[in-house]
């Protein structure tokens, strides 16, 4: 469907640094037929719009009063197929939460219909939660693989879609036969998002070794050289939970770290990102800052699994670039707002044992969401904040509808319950207390891709 030449008005908040918010209270971004904002006002009075040659017949969307703009947000890591599990997992730690909970569930997608069910679910529900893209990993099965990519393009999803390889320490259910089983199968994907999206514009495919036990070196090789052929970005975990960082010691006594075997496969590049990173070493983290590969923090996940807190300021200070991930369903939440707050929640607790320099602040953890994610995917010139040239990838968040904070109050009125706040303590509730009833409209490269009932555009 054709894009409509609109002009967003109203209040648009992104994020000007690590540290800053840029608020504009008075916005207005206009964003032609192709998707990219076309041009960003920032102090239009009275909301008035004004004289743009070749704007006078776009269509107008305003923002409700306390409501405003904000970049998609980016998961950078999510387990699609997962998703029913989402809030299951116990007590359980990585490896045996992978033999009880995973493993059962994952295998079940070589049923179609089910896939079907569940894959659509899960990227309506994250489009709902304000999730731009997501980097999604599915299953070892290629046509439910193919349908998850079927199903972003198909609901404007922007994503990176990857089929699981695993070959080794695998149940026998739910395994790869063989080196060769695991890289045609990658093809298969490849090719098909070749056929669905031959630009790789929405759906882009994505090399997804599940991690380093479960598989072989010669799995890792060639999917390091299919990499390295294809240029195709490549997603894997590292470093998760301490069982699994003495299990890669094992299988791979010759490297020198988790983070060498993955270099040695040729799988540690620029476009390489690695979920969770929690007990990552000094030199590791060197390793990883020469060769640009990217991290997704999940402390959602890694408090579940109770695998440890990652070191977001450490890694930041260091110069690594990090996102955000859900990691459904060691994470409980699709939410990537929720995750946010996780974020923020887990440098705290790291700030009682490593000193108050750990904490994260609400800008931030808003910028590990949109920028810093975007950076992860090597988006950054495409997506992340809203500068003339980027794609209208962008949700609409009303404040005064829900939240603890944000109550339409029938007695006291709107001007009560906001009397006095700045616009840094609405972005805080929002943060603190939202959730998915705020995010009213949600849209990827211009196009409308999720709005709440009620919501007009
Ligand atoms: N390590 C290997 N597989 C997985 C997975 O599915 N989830 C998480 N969190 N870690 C993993
Ligand atoms: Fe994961």
């Amino acid at each position: 469907m054709a894009i409509e030449k609109t002009i967003y008005v109203g209040p648009f908040i992104h994020c000007e640094s690590l540290t800053e918010l840029d608020i504009a209270v008075n916005g207005m971004i206009g964003v032609g037929e192709d998707g990219k904002i076309a041009f960003v006002l920032r102090d239009v009075e009275g909301r008035q719009i004004p004289a743009q040659a070749g704007w006078e017949q776009a269509k107008v969307v305003r923002t409700p009063e306390y409501g405003f703009f904000f970049p998609g947000f980016i998961d950078t890591h999510i387990h699609a197929s997962q998703y029913p599990n989402a809030g299951v997992f116990g007590k359980s730690t990585l490896l045996d939460w992978l033999n009880t909970y995973t493993f059962p569930l994952e295998s079940s997608f070589s049923d179609l219909e089910k896939a079907a069910r569940i894959y659509n679910r899960v990227v309506a529900r994250t489009l709902s939660h304000g999730t731009t893209m997501a980097c999604y990993y599915a299953t070892v099965h290629v046509p439910a693989t193919n349908l998850l990519a079927d199903v972003c393009q198909s609901k404007g999803q922007r994503a990176f879609v990857g089929r699981v390889c695993m070959d080794r320490m695998s149940p026998d259910y739910y395994r790869d036969e063989s080196v060769e089983s695991a890289v045609t199968a990658t093809r298969q994907c490849i090719d098909h998002i070749r056929k669905i999206d031959p630009e790789f514009d929405l759906v882009t495919p994505i090399i997804t070794p599940r991690f380093a036990p479960s598989c072989t070196d010669e799995t890792l090789k060639a999917l390091g050289d299919l990499h390295h052929e294809t240029g195709v970005p490549c997603q894997t975990h590292v470093s998760e939970n301490k069982a699994e960082c003495q299990l890669v010691k094992d299988l791979f006594p010759h490297s020198l770290s988790y983070t060498h075997v993955y270099d040695e496969a040729g799988l540690l590049t620029p476009k390489t990102i690695l979920a969770h990173a929690v007990h990552l070493t000094k030199d590791e983290r060197a390793l990883i800052k020469q060769r640009q590969a990217k991290i997704s923090h999940c402390p959602a996940s890694n408090t579940a699994l109770t695998s440890g807190t990652a070191k977001v300021r450490t890694m930041l200070d260091e110069g690594l670039t990090v996102g955000l991930g859900t990691d459904v369903s060691g994470g409980y939440t699709s939410s990537l707002l929720a995750e946010a707050r996780e974020a923020i929640f887990v440098s705290r607790h790291v700030a009682m044992t490593d000193g108050d320099d750990a904490k994260l602040s609400v800008e931030e953890a808003l910028y590990l969401a949109t920028r810093g994610g975007a950076k992860v995917v090597g988006l950054e010139d495409r997506i992340g904040g809203f500068e003339v040239g980027k794609d209208w990838d962008a949700q609409m968040v009303s404040l005064s509808n829900v939240g603890d904070a944000m109550h339409l109050d029938q007695e006291a009125g709107l001007v009560e319950v906001f009397g006095g706040e700045s616009w840094d303590d609405k972005v805080a509730k929002w943060v603190y207390t939202g959730d998915d009833r705020n995010t009213q409209a949600v849209w990827v490269k211009g196009k409308l891709v999720h709005q709440r009932a009620g919501f007009k555009p």
